[in-house]
C-alpha cells in the first residue's frame, strides 16, 4: 500500500489515456472491481460521480461482464454531489446511477447511500454528513486514515468537479465533509462533498472524455488556480482516466 501521507493533486497525478469512452469504461469497470474485491479491511467505500460520462461505466458494471463479479454487497455507495431535485428527476445524479446499474445488480439496499435532496439543503448536507459518519466510525477526519477507497469525479468545461463551482463559498469549506452550493452557471442548488473529504480517499480518478473537456483538463493540469478542479488532492493516488479527445492527443 502506497506511503498515505505522500498523496497527489492535479498536476502529479497519473494519465491513463485511452482510444474512446467505451474502452475509459472498460479499463474503470475493471479497475473498480479489483480495488472492491483487494479491500479486505472493511467496507469499499465508493463515491460515485454525477453528469454524463459516468453513464458507460455504469452500464458496464451492470452488464454480464461485472454483475456477478464486483462485490456489490462488500461496497458501500455514496454519491460525490447532487442536485437538490426529487430523485425520480431526470437530472437526478443518483437517478441517472439507479436507471443504468443500481437497479439491476443485486446490492443491498442498504449499502446504497443517496444524498437527502428534500427540505432545507442545508439540513439535507448535515443529514449527508452522519451518514459518512457512521461508515467512517468517527466524527474527525484522520490523516492515514482515509474515509474513501475511491472518489470518482468528473470535470465541467467550467473547471467544475462534483459540485465545486467558480466563485462559490463552498471551494473555502476546510471543515464540513458535505456543504452546499448555488452555482451563478449552472441549473439547481447542490449537495457536494468538500475538498477535505475527497482529500479522505485512498484514490481521486478523474473520468473525462471528448474533445469539450480539452481546454478545461489542460488547464486543471496546469494547477490553474481559478479552475476549482485545480484545487483538488488526495492522500493517496490521483489518476486522470481519459480518451485522446479530451487529453488533446
Ligand atoms: C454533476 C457532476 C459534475 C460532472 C461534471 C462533468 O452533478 O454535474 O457531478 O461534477 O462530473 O459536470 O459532467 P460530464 O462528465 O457529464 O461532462
Amino acid at each position: 500500500m502506497r506511503d498515505m501521507t505522500g498523496g497527489h493533486d492535479v498536476k502529479t497525478g497519473a494519465m491513463v489515456v485511452l482510444p474512446d469512452v467505451q474502452a475509459v469504461a472498460r479499463h474503470m469497470a475493471k479497475w473498480l472491481t479489483e480495488q472492491a474485491l483487494a479491500k479486505k479491511d472493511g467496507p469499499f467505500v465508493l463515491a460515485l460521480s454525477g453528469g454524463s460520462t459516468p453513464r458507460w461505466l455504469y452500464r458496464a458494471l451492470a452488464s454480464a461482464d461485472y454483475r456477478d463479479r464486483f462485490p456489490w454487497a462488500h461496497t458501500q455507495f455514496f454519491f460525490g454531489d447532487e442536485r437538490f431535485v426529487p430523485e425520480d428527476d431526470a437530472d437526478s445524479n443518483y437517478n441517472m446511477a439507479k436507471t443504468e446499474m443500481l437497479a439491476h445488480v443485486p446490492v443491498p439496499p442498504a449499502n446504497v447511500h443517496p444524498i437527502p435532496t428534500s427540505g432545507d439543503p442545508a439540513q439535507a448536507a448535515a443529514m449527508y454528513q452522519t451518514e459518512l459518519e457512521k461508515v467512517y466510525g468517527a466524527k474527525v477526519l484522520e490523516p492515514g486514515r482515509p474515509l474513501f477507497d475511491v472518489v470518482m469525479l468528473g470535470l465541467g468545461d467550467n473547471g467544475h468537479t462534483a459540485s465545486l463551482f467558480p466563485r462559490q463559498p463552498v471551494l473555502r469549506e476546510k471543515k464540513l465533509w458535505v456543504s452546499t452550493c448555488v452555482p451563478d452557471d449552472a441549473p439547481h442548488t447542490r449537495i457536494t462533498l468538500t475538498y477535505p473529504a475527497i482529500h479522505s480517499s485512498r484514490h481521486v480518478v478523474f473520468m473525462l472524455a471528448g474533445a469539450g473537456k480539452r481546454e478545461a483538463f489542460a488547464k486543471v493540469r496546469a494547477g490553474d488556480p481559478a479552475e476549482p478542479a485545480s484545487h483538488i488532492t488526495t492522500e493517496g493516488e490521483l489518476i486522470w482516466l481519459m480518451d485522446k479527445a479530451a487529453a488533446g492527443q
